[in-house]
């Protein structure tokens, strides 16, 4: 599903009830896993995920923030606020803006499984720049990086569930709640965009993902 589309729908939904809103949401979510199955078999398919040229164009990241803001606020819980902080003079990306919406959409949505009794949702964006040596960073090469960064005051996670949360159908969720592939999906879109993505969490406080995306 695009953001556009949603965010028309959204519209039309202003002014209903929340059952209406929640109910929106699972449409989002659902969505969201058939195309994260549909992912894994093209990644099983292909062994690795390649990015296909003719569907890589130059990205404005705080657009595509801006666009989910406007989409979650239609749609999440009104009991979870949505901030954002955003450097303004943030140079454009090069990547494949479905898979990057894709990659937002599951980490926002986990956010949101993550705060049933509401929180705080926080999007940045700020520009890295790892250099040689740099050891906090040494899965990347040294250059300037395009930093989105999403936390959620949310339940949070122990050391053990963290260490696995990239690995395909990894789920602490009931069946019907999640399937395990939308965090080993975004890491495997970030890969393929030659990024990297990196989940800290303090159980009972909240998580924070970051994800660098070379700026060309
Ligand atoms: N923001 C978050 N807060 C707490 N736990 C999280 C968060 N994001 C992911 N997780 C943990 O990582 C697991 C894997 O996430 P994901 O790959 O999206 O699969 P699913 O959402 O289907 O469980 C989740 O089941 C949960 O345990
Ligand atoms: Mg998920």
């Amino acid at each position: 599903m695009k953001l556009e589309d949603a965010q028309s729908k959204k519209q039309a939904l202003q002014g209903e009830d929340i059952d209406e809103l929640l109910k929106y949401t699972r449409i989002i979510e659902s969505s969201v896993q058939k195309a994260g199955g549909l992912a894994r078999e093209l990644a099983v398919m292909s062994r690795k995920r390649m990015l296909e040229k003719e569907s890589v164009i130059p990205i404005d990241i705080n657009k595509l923030i801006v666009e989910l803001q406007r989409l979650l606020s239609g749609t999440f819980p009104k009991n979870i606020e949505i901030t954002t902080e955003m450097n303004d003079s943030l140079p454009a990306i090069k990547g494949d803006i479905l898979q990057l919406e894709q990659v937002l959409l599951n980490i926002v949505i986990n956010s949101k499984d993550a705060m049933p009794n509401g929180g705080k949702l926080t999007m940045k964006t700020f520009v890295t720049d790892i250099v040689n040596g740099n050891f906090e960073y040494h899965y990347l090469k040294p250059g300037k990086y395009a930093t989105i960064q999403i936390s959620d005051t949310g339940e949070g996670m122990d050391e053990a569930t963290l260490s696995h949360i990239f690995e395909p159908f990894f789920t602490t969720k009931p069946v019907d709640k999640g399937i395990g592939l939308g965090l080993s999906t975004a890491y495997s879109i970030i890969k393929a965009h030659r990024g990297y993505i990196i989940a800290e969490s303090v159980l009972n406080k909240g998580s924070t993902f970051t994800i660098y995306l070379p700026i060309e």
